[in-house]
């Protein structure tokens, strides 16, 4: 059973080869730590685990044990209940602990999951590594009132109870977030020029600069950034990284900014072929229209200027990956233009959809950072990259 902590070791896998890692073997093979494995491993059970005990504290549990499709399950509920519950019933499928037949989900097992024994696993193993456990506890406890009341998701999961929750999440020394920033980090410096000017989209509270800094004067390269122009949608996200940042980032010389990606670039002071690169990290799949706000962001940059985006992927779009769990709720992520070409489905993509989405934006000369598909071949579980691309 997926739940049972000692099946979950014995299916761990081993580290990616360094011959996959190449050109930054080096740096990389680090992140492919066991507890990092087990961390995901563990990750992925707690996730399916959790959203098993949701559907039961929803009061759900007759209606799974006799069998029921997603439309039965839909039935009744607000609108917005299609999006997680599209994910959690196929997921959980995936992850064994529905049956599926004939296009209706079973809960066919008494115990399905030991979280608290996923837990401990993950404490001994891996100790100090909480946040992405505590956070899914918090949306367990939160989330009910999205079905119940109709509740939109931002507003439950970002409350003042569950804001620390996040900052915890996004931090490099959460061992499963790490590796989003350093892909990103390594994609920018191969080729960055003297006086690069820089634009981060969608920077939260600054874990990507956190990294960037120490990395890039330790390394002798920060003198090459002219002008770090930080920027985030989220007032809240930006005051506090405003009042931080500088301190945990000697040397970068950081502009503050409110900034949408979803509103015309222009009309927010950013200048045509003003930027020698833009960097986002887990922020450009929430574009309403992709299309759109990949051409503008082409629009900004130099000519040989780049983008770097930083972005979970999927091995294949059909499969459901644990940390959609988190995000299916947010109308940010769920609620987003579809094109059958460029952007078949919301959320995350995987690493062939973006390059096309990118070479019809007008982009050239991608590179990913790992190469990524053969990464992922090698442990399907694995699922963050990051991709260069030139204006
Ligand atoms: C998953 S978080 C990643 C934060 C940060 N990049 C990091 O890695 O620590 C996504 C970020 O995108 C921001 N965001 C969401 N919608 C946005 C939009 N329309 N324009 C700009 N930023 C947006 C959120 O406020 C949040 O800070």
């Amino acid at each position: 059973m997926l739940g049972d902590p000692d099946q979950l070791l014995g299916s761990l896998g081993d580290p990616p080869d360094p011959d996959l890692l190449e050109p930054h073997a080096q740096e990389l093979a680090p992140l492919f730590s066991r507890a990092f494995r087990i961390l995901h491993r563990t990750l992925e059970g707690y996730t399916a685990g959790t959203a098993l005990a949701l559907l039961l504290d929803l009061g759900w549990e007759a209606r799974l044990r006799e069998g029921t499709s997603l439309d039965a399950l839909c039935a009744g509920q607000p609108a917005q209940a299609r999006f997680p519950l599209g994910w959690m019933l196929p997921f959980l499928a995936q992850e064994g602990l529905l049956a599926q037949r004939e296009g209706r989900f079973f809960l066919e097992d008494p115990h399905p999951v030991d979280l608290q024994g996923l837990r401990a696993l993950a404490a001994a193993e891996a100790p100090g590594q909480e946040a992405s456990f505590d956070l899914l506890d918090g949306v367990r406890s939160h989330i009910p009132p999205f079905f119940t009341e109709g509740r939109p998701g931002e507003e439950l999961l970002f409350d003042l109870a569950l804001f620390p929750l996040w900052l915890a999440y996004f931090r490099n020394d959460n061992l499963v977030y790490r590796p989003n920033n350093l892909f990103a980090l390594l994609a920018l410096r191969d080729g960055l020029a003297q006086g690069s000017r820089i634009l981060e989209l969608g920077a939260g509270v600054g874990s990507f600069a956190r990294l960037l800094a120490p990395t890039a004067r330790e390394q002798g390269w920060l003198d090459r950034i002219t002008e770090y122009r930080f920027t985030d949608v989220a007032p809240a996200f930006l005051r506090k990284a405003q009042r931080d940042l500088a301190a945990d980032t000697p040397g970068l010389p950081l502009a503050f900014q409110s900034l949408d990606l979803n509103r015309p670039l222009d009309a927010q002071g950013i200048l045509p072929a003003s930027l020698d690169a833009i960097v986002g990290i887990n922020v450009v799949h929430v574009a309403r229209n992709l299309e759109a706000t990949l051409r503008d962001l082409r629009s900004r940059l130099k000519p040989g200027g780049r983008l770097v985006l930083g972005e979970c992927l999927k091995p294949s779009l059909d499969r459901p990956i644990y940390l959609e769990f988190l995000f299916s709720f947010m109308s940010t992520f769920t609620s987003v233009e579809l094109d059958p070409r460029w952007r078949p489905v919301h959320g995350f993509l995987t690493p062939e959809v973006w390059a096309d989405a990118l070479r019809h934006a007008g982009f050239q000369n991608l590179r990913w950072v790992p190469e990524i598909r053969p990464l992922m071949d090698h442990c399907p579980a694995f699922n963050a990259g990051a991709l260069s691309a030139e204006a």
